[in-house]
């Protein structure tokens, strides 16, 4: 069962943001800043800038991770292509995945969790520092703010899935690279081909670079795409919300086209004692 009241938190910050948006400019819910900022192309090399600033090494040689066991379900992901694997497979191939640097950086690898049969699936961009520290997607502030949309669409997060394009943390939390991307890409596609949910929710930019090669979240957004036949909603990733809150209010019309889809009805928002 869900745990009581918290949906309603998320009703909560959309109706404050509604309001703030509302005081500061009555036409538009996302403010100036906040397009500019989402529409500014990140810069090719600032990755590797952060990366020095951190005083992160790059390209650091650090040991492999060690080959599967002959004759274990992890080594016939030597030999399998993901396209092929089963969900033991799939995951113990990302558990020894060496096919890009982020490898070599990594605590353990996010392979995603939840409902393998799930009807609803998020895909966001990759794991964080909680998320690496944990071997599991979302259970930092975004994944907070994460759970309190799942509620509030009327689902329990156990009864939905959740995956990342990249399974493996980017140092400093950078976004991941085109390189890191492309060799990572197999394993969602197989677990999306797999789990064949009837909606994905795409959260930000990342998943709409991986799965659509599109770029322009604030343009896309709010609109259906579809992914081998699925449909999949383009939508502000939660740790964008964290930083802009007035976008809140454009995330959960968003998620109520996913829940008509679904035939969901949203979980009621708390009533205010009198
Ligand atoms: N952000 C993501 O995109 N994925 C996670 O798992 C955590 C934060």
């Amino acid at each position: 069962m869900n745990a009581p009241g918290k949906e309603g938190e998320f009703f909560q910050e959309i109706i404050e943001s509604l309001r703030a948006c509302e005081e500061e400019s009555p036409a538009s819910y996302v403010s100036k800043e906040v397009l500019l900022e989402f529409y500014r192309p990140a810069p090719k090399h600032a990755a590797k800038a952060v990366q020095k600033a951190a005083n992160v090494p790059v390209g650091r040689s650090v040991p492999l991770p060690s080959p599967a066991p002959a004759g274990t379900t992890a080594d016939r992901t030597l030999s399998v292509r993901p396209e092929e694997m089963d969900f033991p497979e799939l995951k113990s191939a990302v558990a020894i995945c060496s096919r890009c640097p982020l490898c070599r950086t990594r605590t353990n690898t996010v392979f995603g969790d939840g409902n393998e049969k799930a009807e609803l699936m998020f895909v966001g961009e990759g794991p964080g520092a909680d998320e690496d520290a944990q071997g599991l997607p979302f259970v930092g502030k975004a994944g907070e703010l994460l759970t309190k949309m799942i509620l509030a669409m009327g689902f329990a997060r156990k009864e939905v899935y959740i995956g990342n394009i990249v399974k493996c943390r980017p140092p400093n939390n950078r976004t991941p690279e085109e390189e890191e991307i492309a060799a990572c890409l197999p394993y969602i596609k197989r677990q999306i081909a797999l789990i064949r949910p009837k909606a994905i929710v795409l959260l930000g930019a990342t998943p709409l670079r991986g799965l659509f090669d599109l770029t322009g979240i604030t343009r896309l957004r709010g609109k259906f795409l579809e992914y081998d036949g699925i449909p999949a909603m383009p939508t502000f990733h939660p740790a964008y919300l964290l930083r802009n809150p007035s976008a809140k209010a454009d995330v959960w019309k968003d998620l109520q086209q996913v829940m008509k889809l679904l035939g969901k009805t949203p979980a009621p928002p708390r009533q205010k004692r009198s």
